[in-house]
């Protein structure tokens, strides 16, 4: 059974928006043509978020799939923000392409979906994560990685790629085009608006290589979403704690992981 947390956010919308959210699902899955470090690491992956989730009933990928249904059951709108799986083995990938196959979903990736091991690999000087950023745009063609609106209700309802904790210049282009219609907007990413590394204002990953400007245009859009009325919140993950909290007298929301089976129904009326 999905614990269900239930946000209402009052918008005075003539129909109601009914919008699922999940996010961490960490599905741990290797194939025989993985590495076999990465097949035996998957299956020790595996018992890491047992014990993190207290030992669920479910597998991630069992919540998942209740997460798909539950969002059709309901009429809502899925939104993903992120580490569906635990790194990029060809097994994780076959899986996620799996399950979303003839699925509707909005889907922003966290940094998993851009590792292929636990330590962050965006700092091995090998040009990796340029390289990941790439092959994953070519492998998830189902979904605009970095950025996709659909107005539901007379709501902009945005996902935003902050997973390498920036954001691109095309994801803030986009977003601040989609402002111009003067709906009130509410944006999923995978960290936290309160997240370190987000805050940064210096390169800080070996492997990823973006310039002061970029920074700055990441930063405008950071900004944004702490100050500007029209974004009414952000709904995220990262940190596999359900949570809220208040920067600038405006309340956002973290949801905990799907591998513990959190999710998250927000009802704007
Ligand atoms: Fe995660
Ligand atoms: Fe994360």
């Amino acid at each position: 059974m999905l614990d269900i947390i239930h946000t209402k956010l009052n918008l005075g919308l003539e129909k109601p928006v009914k919008l699922l959210h999940v996010t961490d699902v960490h599905i741990c899955e290797a194939s025989p043509l993985d590495e076999p470090w990465q097949q035996e690491l998957m299956k020790e992956r595996i018992g890491v978020f047992e014990r993190e989730g207290n030992f669920p009933e479910k597998t991630p990928e069992e919540f998942f799939k209740e997460s798909i249904a539950l969002a059709k059951e309901l009429g809502a709108t899925l939104v993903v923000t992120g580490d569906v799986y635990d790194i990029h083995t060809k097994g994780n990938l076959k899986k996620f392409k799996d399950l979303i196959k003839h699925e509707d979903m909005m889907f922003s990736p966290g940094g998993h979906e851009y590792q292929y091991q636990i330590v962050r690999t965006l700092e091995e000087p090998d040009g990796y994560g340029a390289k990941m950023e790439a092959q994953l745009k070519e492998e998830l063609p189902e979904f605009d990685l970095d950025f996709e609106v659909r107005q539901l209700g007379g709501v902009n309802v945005i996902t935003a790629n902050n997973a390498l904790d920036y954001y691109p210049a095309y994801t803030v282009n986009r977003f601040e085009e989609t402002l111009e219609n003067g709906l009130p907007t509410i944006v999923f990413s995978h960290d936290p608006l309160d997240d370190k590394l987000l805050n940064k204002t210096e390169a800080y990953h070996e492997n990823v290589k973006i310039t002061k400007e970029e920074y700055e245009v990441s930063h405008r859009m950071l900004t944004a979403l702490k100050t500007n009325p029209q974004v009414v919140t952000t709904f995220t993950g990262h940190n596999h704690v359900t949570r809220e909290y208040e920067i600038e007298g405006k309340t956002h929301y973290l949801t905990g992981g799907l591998f513990k089976g959190v999710c998250r129904l927000i009802e704007i009326v």
